[in-house]
């Protein structure tokens, strides 16, 4: 019998045809667009010796208990892993994989994109346009900040913060820092960042890009304490994961000017209530978790996580696998 293995979201084309053309598994997908319920995932998961996710599964002891014993391998098609329990998976010494590197270009592209579009209010802006704003040039009217000279702070030091300075660099960035657990010389090298405390992070950034993951020891460090640090033309970009930030400081931060603006890529919940206060900002642009979302990088995601997940079953290395 060959293993069995439930996919808990329509993928995109290329992880679903190596599953298919592997002819080492059995495999059903939960053919949607959008998630699985939860009581259907529990059921579709038991007997299962694979998981295919994405993250908007949690795979918890509950999951795990249901899937039962023969469960070997879960495989994620994400670089985040806060939906996963790692202890549980950790005891029952089941493998994870991951889908880091693919998706650092496309997130760059993005959190980029999201800083410009923060900074130079082009949402702001557009909306302006349309409804009748524009009446005429005015000299400070829609000013925003601008990157050169400036100090960019990285939050997390990986892979995507050096990706990200890599881009910024030739809008003429004065200098580079940031910080992490420790000093990350090879990556900070690449892109001549300077090592600092979290306090003087947020006291010299002019503009902050959050790029850790989301754990026990990050969530909720960008809270009042941070933002009251920082400088009052400052922009925070997050494009890691919403429980990094506390919700309601940065809404008093961005409404009382203790900042100049935000761009969030990732929220609290997901997706954010339409209601939620942090729309009516004018400074602050949210989007809806897209920042690896290409043809070409979802793709890679997906055929990542099958490759990971093939490679788990047969017992051998993955591709890219979580170490726990
Ligand atoms: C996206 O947020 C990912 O973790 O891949
Ligand atoms: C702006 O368009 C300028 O001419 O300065």
């Amino acid at each position: 019998m060959l293993p069995k293995v439930f996919v808990t979201r329509r993928v995109p084309p290329d992880g679903l045809d190596i599953l298919r053309k592997s002819g080492q598994v059995q495999f059903e997908m939960w053919d949607s667009d959008d998630p699985v319920p939860r009581m259907e995932l529990l059921k579709k998961v038991k007997g299962c010796d694979g998981i295919l996710c994405v993250l908007t599964e949690k795979i918890d002891a509950q999951l795990l208990e249901a899937a039962g014993p023969n469960l070997k391998v879960v495989s994620t098609m994400s670089v985040g892993f806060d939906h996963l329990s790692l202890d549980e998976l950790k005891k029952r010494e089941i493998r994870v994989g991951y889908t880091p590197d693919v998706l650092t270009d496309c997130v760059a592209e993005l959190t980029v994109a999201l800083l410009l579009a923060t900074s130079r209010r082009l949402i702001e802006a557009t909306h302006e346009a349309k409804t009748g704003g524009w009446g005429t040039w005015r000299t400070l009217w829609l000013c925003g900040h601008e990157l050169a000279n400036s100090t960019v702070g990285i939050l997390g030091l990986g892979r995507i913060g050096v990706a990200i300075a890599e881009r910024l660099k030739p809008f003429k960035v004065k200098k580079f820092i940031y910080t992490d657990v420790t000093p990350r010389p090879e990556l900070a090298n690449m892109i001549e960042a300077e090592y600092v405390s979290l306090d003087k992070l947020a006291e010299q950034s002019d503009f902050l890009a959050v790029c850790c993951a989301l754990t026990p020891e990050t969530h909720g460090i960008c809270n009042f304490n941070l933002f009251s640090k920082m400088k009052k033309n400052a922009i925070f970009i997050n494009t890691s994961r919403g429980g990094v930030v506390n919700q309601e400081d940065l809404y008093e931060a961005l409404s009382t000017g203790l900042i100049a603006g935000a761009g969030l890529d990732v929220t609290t919940p997901e997706p954010l209530p339409t209601h939620h206060p942090l729309y009516t900002l004018k400074n602050c642009v949210i989007l809806p978790h897209i920042a690896s979302a290409s043809y070409t990088t979802r793709n890679a995601m997906s055929a990542l996580a099958a490759n990971n997940l093939l490679a788990g079953l047969r017992g051998e290395p993955m591709p890219k696998e979580l170490k726990l």
